[in-house]
């Protein structure tokens, strides 16, 4: 018998949601991006530095939070906290977990919404309506708002079915297909005049930069925010593992694929660029920095596409691959608010979900209409600051809260030799001290900057 609450059906189920959440436009546009600006080769080594050091420990403790407890953040916080203060603490915390998920979803849907109007835009160049098209690739409040409605209904869509008719089915549908398509764009573009130039640029690192700070403040918000930390996203999903899995090794698989994944989306971005550049687009910025942010996935890559022989077939490739890579990821912060009304058994599924998606798509139309002031404030509020803090919390919660006898048994049940594994020798003590130390650290020196 299924149990009332959901569950992923296999193991397989589970890791191709999890990487499925973890995969997404930070992937593909954030690291190869960030990549680019901070040093090229010598950001990656950083970035699976501190993805495996910092954001697998804190992986960790949502992963094991989350089984043990089978409940949305707010109670599973409250759950597993012996005293009056730490169970308010841990609502507290579930909540700001809850708020920031919302946040991050209202401005990731308007950004997957682009990936949408320019996956569009090939076809309605081809069918003859250059009006169309030209509405699609400029920048419009209505565009805007139109497509990040239609992104955010596919996201209700595929989570009101619940979590194994809904994101453990698509997220089996839609990540192979994802790799699929990015192997082919990757093997493309390497083939192509100029890509060597980008190769060297991401894969040789400039030593000289590996201790700046910015350096490290970005490639920490990068593992955090690719990771899907902090906000009860991974904690949820856990609690929806079977009972006899593997913990520590679910986790390492999933850090596994997402930076594999992020380092792919590597070999793709930078080398096109290079090629756009030997076909005469300009990549670089007039400060001389490469192009980075909208301008390189809107305006450098399309370019491209448009010199190359099938460059439709490749720009309708590229902008399907960015928007599976949304979706799949888009719905593991919806499955945050709506898991948690569920709890609460006020409202049935379809009923939560899609209140919860009106109520972020009324966040995000506010932003929409004040989108120079409060984009990017909302996405730094939440990644750079929020994710961290929580991702903190979560350590603390795991480690100095929650009873370590209780941590152990629940890692057991899919691991009878926990106790003797490399696993239980480090994570304990190092989710305790080195990750808070570390993590504090780091936002330290983000305010002080
Ligand atoms: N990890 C996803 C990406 O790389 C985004 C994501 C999904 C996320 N769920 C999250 C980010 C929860 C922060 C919190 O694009």
């Amino acid at each position: 018998m299924s149990s009332p609450r959901g569950q992923f059906s296999s193991r397989i189920g589970f890791i191709l949601a999890a990487s499925g959440s973890a995969v997404g436009l930070g992937n593909i546009w954030g690291f190869p991006t960030n990549a680019a600006e901070n040093g090229g080769g010598a950001f990656v080594l950083v970035y699976f530095l501190l993805a495996f050091c910092l954001a697998y420990p804190a992986l960790m403790a949502e992963l094991i939070i989350g089984r043990h407890t089978r409940a949305n953040m707010v109670s599973a916080l409250q759950i597993i906290s012996p005293g009056k203060t730490t169970r308010l603490l841990g609502k507290l915390t579930g909540f700001y977990g809850i708020i920031v998920a919302a946040l991050i979803l209202s401005f990731y849907s308007i950004v997957a919404g682009w990936m949408l109007a320019y996956l569009l835009e090939p076809m309605v160049s081809l069918s003859g309506l250059p009006g169309l098209a030209n509405w699609l690739t400029e920048f419009s409040a209505p565009r805007n708002l139109l497509f990040c409605a239609i992104f955010l209904i596919v996201t209700c869509a595929v989570i009101s079915a619940g979590v194994e008719h809904g994101i453990e089915k698509w997220s089996c549908r839609l990540m192979p297909a994802l790799l699929a398509m990015m192997i082919f764009l990757i093997v493309y573009v390497l083939t192509q005049p100029g890509a060597v130039d980008g190769l060297k640029l991401y894969l040789i690192p400039d030593f000289s930069r590996i201790g700046d700070p910015k350096l490290i403040l970005s490639a920490l918000g990068q593992a955090f925010f690719s990771l899907s930390l902090g906000v009860g996203t991974m904690l949820i999903y856990g609690s929806y593992l079977r009972p006899d899995d593997n913990l520590p090794a679910m986790g390492a698989i999933v850090t596994a694929l997402d930076s594999s994944v992020a380092f792919l989306a590597g070999l793709l971005v930078l080398p096109a660029m290079f090629v756009a550049r030997h076909q005469g687009v300009e990549i670089y910025t007039p400060q001389g920095a490469l192009m980075a942010g909208p301008d390189l996935i809107f305006q450098t890559l399309p370019a491209l596409f448009k010199t190359m022989a099938g460059g439709t077939v490749v720009a309708l490739l590229f902008f399907t691959l960015l928007s599976i890579a949304a979706l799949t990821s888009s719905i593991s912060m919806l499955e945050v608010p709506v898991s948690y009304t569920l709890e609460q058994h006020v409202a049935s599924r379809p009923m939560a979900t899609w209140l919860s998606g009106a109520i972020v798509f009324a966040i995000s139309a506010v932003i929409v209409m004040n989108f120079d002031t409060l984009f990017a404030a909302v996405v730094t509020l939440t990644t750079h600051y929020s994710q961290p803090l929580l991702g903190l919390m979560l350590c603390v919660f795991a480690t100095w809260v929650w009873r370590r006898d209780r941590v152990l048994e629940e890692i057991r049940r899919g691991l009878p030799d926990v106790q003797h594994s490399l696993f239980w020798r480090i994570w304990p003590g190092y989710a305790k001290f080195c990750c808070p130390a570390l993590i504090l650290l780091v936002l330290a020196q983000s305010l002080m900057n």
